[in-house]
């Protein structure tokens, strides 16, 4: 197997897939003959690069490598190709390196490069023979974002379709790599007393939130163009919506999964009021003197003095169907915010509870909180008396927390979803289709947004809980958000 990054030289790359890789080689997971060419125009041979190869590891893997023959054994897997993307030379170098490489007759590319190089790379492999689907067996693997709208996604999709049919296209959100939200299916399929209590009879609300405390870093230039609800509603948070609220699929395939994630993602609507900002909160992190050293957005590397673009995002929306018509579907997410985590909680009715206890100021309505990162955890908030201290109620969490992450966003995700790519399973990748609904979803609020930002973007200070409108989005329908540890 061949595995060609380009973009080999990038954040991702350094961070994520060579450490995935690196890791998967030591679990005896990549074939004996496996190869890794990694292109970039940045000036390296194969042997300098392999250097750069080699801190990356000891900086991004949790326990840098401990055995100098296993890691050299990798290093030598890797080719270093420096070339222009655009230009058609560097192909035919491409193209002799992979002749040369013993048994090249299955080759993941890997685009880890921005989007509107995806359908000139693609081109360029065509010309030189190198995206011949009757030759090899060829994969592709693209990581978000996937176009910026419905119309520049579709375009995408329509030149990409053109070499790789959609069988061979991996789209990558690493979301659906981390270990909570896999565990979703489980969660709710493989618990007999959830299924009939996960309708809109039994259930109130449901909250995801998506909270970072970074800011954009060096990517201001790509954030100002997308904003949070491009850049994570689109995929991570309505990916999280999908999977908590399908229908059951008729089996784990990747394809039933998907079928049904689509069902919900078609269904997505915000409630019809004529005012758009009665369900929608927009914000953009702005100075706290309470933390001087950190910037407002709109100081950040390139990003514009006077941008519009939020950097928060909270909503409100409905899952049109028989089983979640009439709940309210809360989603939030920003940068700069006062905790990094990332979680689901789902609000059980408390209409049912025993007349015994109905009035009772300290019992409370039962909650589900999914956690996904830093813990992955999942607990179930109940009311039970205080051992021994007679008449009071508490909220007692029965919690289930398998480990805490070290550290965010690890390799871990990268390794579950190139193994599953490398194995051919495609549930966690998300097809066509999905990307194509999240898009409509998301173009409806953008467009009703456009013009009237400057009047509603909220600003909030770094490393607070984000806009207090987003508070009184949920006391409105006096609901509230479920905080970390809440
Ligand atoms: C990426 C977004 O997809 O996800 C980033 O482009 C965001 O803006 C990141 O910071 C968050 O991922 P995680 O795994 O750190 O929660």
């Amino acid at each position: 197997m061949i595995f060609v990054i380009f973009g080999g030289t990038g954040d991702l790359s350094y961070r994520k897939l060579l450490p995935a890789l690196y890791r998967m080689a030591g679990r005896d997971v990549l074939d004996q003959d496996f190869r890794l060419i990694a292109i970039s125009n940045d000036p390296h041979d194969s042997q300098s690069y392999r250097k750069k190869v080699q801190s990356a590891l000891s900086d991004y893997l949790e326990s840098p490598p401990a055995e100098p023959e296993a890691l050299e054994r990798f290093l030598e897997k890797a080719e270093y190709l420096q070339m222009e993307l655009d230009q058609p030379e560097g192909y035919r170098l491409l193209k002799d390196l992979v002749a040369s490489c013993p048994k090249g007759d299955r080759i993941f590319y890997y685009f880890a490069v921005t989007p509107e190089l995806f359908p000139v790379i693609a081109e360029h492999l065509d010309e030189v023979d190198l995206c011949d689907h009757q030759k090899r067996k060829l994969s592709l693997l693209i990581e978000k974002p996937f176009g910026r709208d419905l119309k520049s996604a579709m375009a995408l999709n329509r030149k990409l379709n053109t070499r790789f049919p959609e069988e061979t296209i991996f789209r990558i959100d690493h979301y659906l790599g981390k270990p909570m939200a896999r565990n979703i299916l489980t969660l709710r399929f493989a618990n007999d007393i959830l299924e009939p209590l996960w309708n809109n009879r039994h259930i109130e609300s449901i909250q995801i939130t998506v909270s970072e405390s970074a800011g954009v870093a060096h990517r201001g230039r790509f954030y100002d163009r997308f904003g949070a609800l491009r850049d994570m509603v689109q995929s991570h948070l309505l990916q999280l919506t999908a999977i908590t609220m399908m229908e059951p699929p008729e089996s784990l395939g990747s394809d039933h999964v998907r079928d049904q994630k689509v069902q919900v993602l078609e269904r997505l609507s915000l409630p019809q009021e004529r005012d758009i900002w009665d369900n929608v909160v927009l914000g953009q992190y702005d100075a706290n003197p309470d933390h001087p050293e950190v910037a407002a957005y709109q100081e950040e590397e390139d990003v514009a003095e006077d941008s519009l673009t939020e950097t928060y995002a909270a909503l409100r929306l409905f899952v049109h169907n028989d089983r979640w018509e009439g709940v309210p579907v809360y989603l939030r997410t920003g940068k700069r915010l006062a905790r990094k985590y990332a979680q689901i909680v789902v609000t059980f009715r408390d209409t049912v509870r025993h007349r015994l206890f109905g009035d009772h100021p300290a019992v409370h309505a039962n909650v589900l909180v999914i956690s996904i990162q830093p813990d992955e955890a999942v607990s179930f908030r109940m009311n039970m008396e205080n051992f021994g201290l007679g008449e009071i109620y508490s909220a007692t969490r029965m919690s289930s927390c398998t480990e805490c992450l070290p550290d965010l966003n690890t390799p871990e995700a990268y390794e579950t979803l190139l193994g599953e790519a490398f194995r051919g399973e495609r549930s966690s990748f998300t097809r066509w289709d999905e990307v194509e609904h999240a898009w409509r979803f998301v173009d409806q609020i953008t467009r009703q947004c456009e013009g009237k930002r400057r009047e509603h973007l909220k600003r909030y200070p770094v490393w607070t809980d984000g806009p207090k409108e987003a508070d009184e989005l949920l006391a409105r329908h006096d609901s509230s958000w479920v905080g970390k540890d809440d």
